[in-house]
């Protein structure tokens, strides 16, 4: 094998070959372990042809070990973050960058310092290769001299870099190569790892470091990686809530998880019970609003700038799907959407029912019959007395003198049986009419709020999640309370926010309206970026989602509202069956207006009759 000559060349020109002579184990034997396990323990989801190598690596293409793999390199001094290197029979043709530009689940980082590790993780978080769930092999490149002694620093970086898989590979005088890892949550791990210590970690939660002897061959990747989000055994998370009803609900009476209901808060409950884990809400007092994203500068604002800078660990909130960046989400667990409140279009007046109970055309037959009656009786009576008698007809006044002649009084007769008719069929009408109120359109969906042309005022976040470009061009920012003000004084504005929360919102106001779904939306929780947990959290939230149980609590939290809503309906129905005054006061003013138009008509008869 032509290797092994260059090697024993390598073995003798080093200071490494000095360094055997003391040690059982050489660095050059610790980094072909390495990329042993680099090629044998890939897990499912890191592409196995590849990895990404960073620090003080020359020794890697020293001994030639990478030649046959893509490698993206980190280097510790360019000041370029990284270089892709693909050696050996790969050229950048059968590899361009484009195609191998993807997450990368395996690192080596070879460091000599704890400064020079912590710049490395830098690196690789930003250069955009970092999938900060694979697998971390940390090595200390001056192992043979110091043992050891660097495993917990160096392991305690990597957690503070949200690296959970990593593992610190180290020469040990009297035991070869061993394998050190940790577990920040508990002190669970396969039988092969033995607990060499347990350390104060993060908010005082036990750490603990494991170690292991490296054994190679068919056992080199046993135990190596696994769960360490099994059990949390208490670890807290921070989460920041703020009540939003009827999703969360929050009663201050209460303490701990048992504070928070609602779907949102439900949900949340069922994981972290899984998990096992503790939580500490920092809750809000203020108005959904607060919820926050990205204002107009492009900075996180409100409660989303907790999860920015890493203070809070996930929302308790769910939010609508809208990918943003320092910001991570759960997979979507339901759907919700966007409705408006607009002031209710009101009821039709009970003079324009009367005017609509029939048709245009019924109401110029009756406009031409009375005119022709008008006309013949004019030719007979004259014009004044035959006025007076179709006014009569109209009033259902009695009738003064009936024309003397025959032909007339049929014709007259027959019009009155026609009016008794037209009569009847109005009165009953007017029964009917008089007890059903008669709404104007409301504000429904988003074709009739396209079309009304009103202008929408919401939260600034809205605006951006607002898909259709139409609405979005007559949205305006305003406060959470300013929003529905604007509502209340203008017939022209709509108030935009979450369907259920407008619902909620104006439950027991009935000057206004609330739409259908303007625009659908997907929930999720959003968490902080390169949470360790976020794959465990989103696996029993989709658990939860499959079960049926978060449509359960959706529905527990909506049901209390509905059962509102149908009794409030229920009255109203009642309401209806018991007929107002004012439901039959236009009837009076007809009444009224009859009665006068009655008394002048007499007054003018005697006034003609005297004359
Ligand atoms: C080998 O190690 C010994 C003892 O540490 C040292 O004195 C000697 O100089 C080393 N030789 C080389 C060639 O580095
Ligand atoms: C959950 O965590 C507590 C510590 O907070 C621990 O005592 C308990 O054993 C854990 N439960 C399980 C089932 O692991
Ligand atoms: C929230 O409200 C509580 C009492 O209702 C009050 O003690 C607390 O100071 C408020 N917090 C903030 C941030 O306003």
């Amino acid at each position: 094998m032509p290797l092994l000559g260059w090697n024993s060349v390598l073995l003798m020109s080093t200071v490494a070959a000095n360094t055997t002579m003391r040690n059982r184990v050489s660095y050059d034997q610790l980094i072909d372990e390495t990329m042993t396990i680099v090629r044998s323990c890939t897990t499912p989801h890191a592409a196995a042809d590849a990895f990404l190598l960073a620090g003080e690596c020359e020794e890697f293409f020293q001994r030639s070990l990478v030649n046959d793999l893509p490698v993206v390199l980190i280097s510790q001094s360019k000041s370029t973050a990284f270089e892709v290197s693909t050696l050996g029979k790969y050229s950048h043709t059968q590899h361009p960058v484009t195609q191998s530009f993807r997450k990368l689940g395996q690192f080596v980082v070879v460091a000599s310092t704890l400064p020079l590790l912590r710049l490395l993780l830098q690196r690789t978080k930003t250069s955009g290769w970092g999938k900060f769930e694979g697998l971390h092999i940390l090595i200390d490149r001056k192992t043979v001299e110091r043992g050891c002694v660097n495993a917990r620093g160096f392991l305690w970086t990597a957690w503070q870099y949200d690296r959970l898989a990593a593992i610190f590979l180290c020469v040990d005088s009297a035991e070869g190569i061993v394998l050190y890892t940790y577990n920040p949550y508990s002190s669970t791990a396969p039988a092969v790892w033995r607990n060499v210590g347990q350390f104060r970690g993060r908010g005082g939660h036990p750490w603990t470091l494991l170690r292991m002897k490296y054994h190679g061959g068919s056992r080199t990747c046993e135990g190596l990686t696994f769960d360490k989000t099994k059990d949390l055994n208490g670890y807290e998370v921070r989460m920041n809530a703020i009540e939003f009803e009827p999703h969360l609900r929050i009663d201050s009476t209460k303490t701990g998880l048992q504070r928070f209901s609602g779907d949102n808060g439900e949900i949340l409950k069922i994981v972290f019970e899984k998990l096992n884990a503790s939580v500490r809400v920092r809750v809000y007092n203020g108005t959904v609003y607060d919820l926050g994203g990205i204002d107009s500068h492009g900075s996180m604002v409100g409660m989303m700038a907790d999860l920015a800078t890493g203070e809070v660990d996930m929302g308790m909130n769910a939010r609508s799907l809208h990918n943003t960046w320092k910001i991570e989400h759960t997979y979507p667990h339901g759907d919700g959407g966007f409705c408006v409140i607009t002031r209710r279009a009101g009821e039709l007046s009970e003079f324009v029912k009367i005017l609509s109970f029939l048709s245009p055309s019924v109401h110029v037959v009756i406009g031409v019959l009375f005119t022709i009656a008008l006309l013949v009786l004019a030719k007979h009576q004259g014009f004044l007395r035959s006025s007076v008698n179709i006014v009569r007809f109209m009033t259902f006044g009695s009738i003064h003198r009936l024309p003397r002649r025959s032909s007339f009084r049929i014709f007259f007769s027959s019009m009155f049986v026609l009016h008794v008719i037209f009569n009847s069929l109005i009165q009953g009408h007017l029964a009917s009419l008089l007890t059903i109120p008669v709404s104007l359109p409301n504000i429904r969906t988003a074709e009739n709020l396209k079309r009304s042309g009103y202008q929408i005022y919401g939260s600034m976040f809205h605006e951006r999640e607002l898909q259709d470009p139409e609405l979005r061009s007559r949205f305006h920012v305003d406060t959470y309370h300013g929003c529905k003000q604007r509502v209340l004084e203008s017939g022209r504005a709509a108030c935009l926010d979450d369907c259920l929360h407008q619902y909620a919102r104006i439950q027991n106001d009935s000057v206004l309206h609330r739409s259908r779904k303007i625009q659908q939306n997907l929930l999720v929780y959003v968490t902080k970026e390169n949470w360790p947990l976020l794959a465990s959290v989103t696996q029993i939230v989709h658990r939860t989602v499959e079960a049926g149980i978060a449509t359960l609590w959706k529905e527990a939290s909506t049901r209390k509202m509905y059962r509102a809503r149908k009794r409030r309906w229920t009255n109203r129905k009642r309401k209806f069956r018991n007929l107002e005054i004012r439901h039959v006061l236009f009837s009076f003013y007809m009444l009224a207006t009859g009665l006068f138009v009655a008394t002048v008509t007499f007054a003018v008869e005697m006034i003609v009759a005297q004359r």
